[in-house]
């Protein structure tokens, strides 16, 4: 299984045993980790692993779940930083995926240091071996369908109905499923819808959600051999959307 085959077959693992994951593959995950593609090459970003198969995790927030490992990634906190940890994580949480490991995010919980060496957590994620399910299929996915997530403003080729198929996919907090998409023949604008009451925490998680759906975009592109151009348009971004952002334009050759 590949990445772009990970999309399809992920879900949230909320329920592990207590198996211990090989040191190597640890490494190996640290290894990927450091070499995930960014939306911003610039921030510094860190991974720390938390073994707590011999030990109770200290595990502070709301919505938290118990596991026997921990990933906290940290970030310099530059334009953007959020949404390039949520591009980097998914990355990361599809590796996993791929390699029989099941994770869920945590943006509720606070686990080890806030601050590092000049860098935020940014996100706490949850994995170690799945009690029960570890893979679901696609159709099973509470997800928006794509009629109401799109305005098609021209004939949508084949192509670019796979990208967006993969982007639809994308967890998000609470299955807020933020992103809509104004789609042309080979590109996308993408928005971020706005809640009614913006709450600090909670756009931050919209901005991570954000990026974990970019994450898939660009990977539905890597597995159709597609070059992918992300862009930001001016003439909408100066303009101010009543429930929505306009995020960034992707174009696909
Ligand atoms: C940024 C972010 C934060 C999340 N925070 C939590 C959390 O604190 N606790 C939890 O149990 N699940 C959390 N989730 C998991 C979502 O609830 C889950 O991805 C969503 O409901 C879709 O379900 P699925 O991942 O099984 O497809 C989070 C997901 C994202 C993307």
């Amino acid at each position: 299984m590949n990445l772009y085959e990970a999309i399809y077959n992920r879900k949230s693992v909320r329920k592990y045993t207590s198996e211990r994951i090989p040191e190597a593959v640890l490494e190996k995950i640290k290894a990927f980790a450091g070499k995930a593609a960014a939306l911003n090459d610039q921030l510094r970003v860190e991974v720390q692993i938390i073994d707590c198969t011999r030990k109770k995790p200290d595990l502070k927030g709301l919505w938290k779940v118990e596991a026997p490992y921990y990933l906290l990634f940290y970030s310099e906190q530059g334009k953007g930083y959020e949404r390039n940890a949520g591009y980097m994580l998914e990355q990361i949480v599809l590796y996993m995926a791929a390699k029989g490991i099941g994770s869920c995010y945590l943006g509720g919980s606070r686990m080890g240091v806030p601050l590092m060496d000049g860098m935020r957590r940014v996100m706490v994620v949850a994995f170690g071996y799945p009690e029960g399910k570890l893979y679901r299929d696609s159709p099973l996915a509470k997800r928006l369908p794509l009629s109401e997530l799109c305005v098609f403003k021209e004939e949508a080729g084949e192509q670019i109905k796979t990208v967006l198929k993969a982007a639809r996919l994308a967890p998000s907090a609470m299955n807020t499923q933020p992103w809509r998409f104004i789609v042309y023949s080979n590109r996308i604008y993408i928005f971020s819808r706005k809640p009614a009451l913006s709450v600090k925490m909670l756009d931050g998680m919209r901005e991570i959600s954000m990026g974990i759906m970019m994450s898939h975009i660009m990977l539905a592109a890597e597995e159709l051999w597609l070059e992918l151009i992300t862009s930001t348009d001016e003439q909408y971004e100066g303009k101010n959307y009543k429930s929505g952002e306009y995020v960034a334009t992707v174009t696909l050759h």
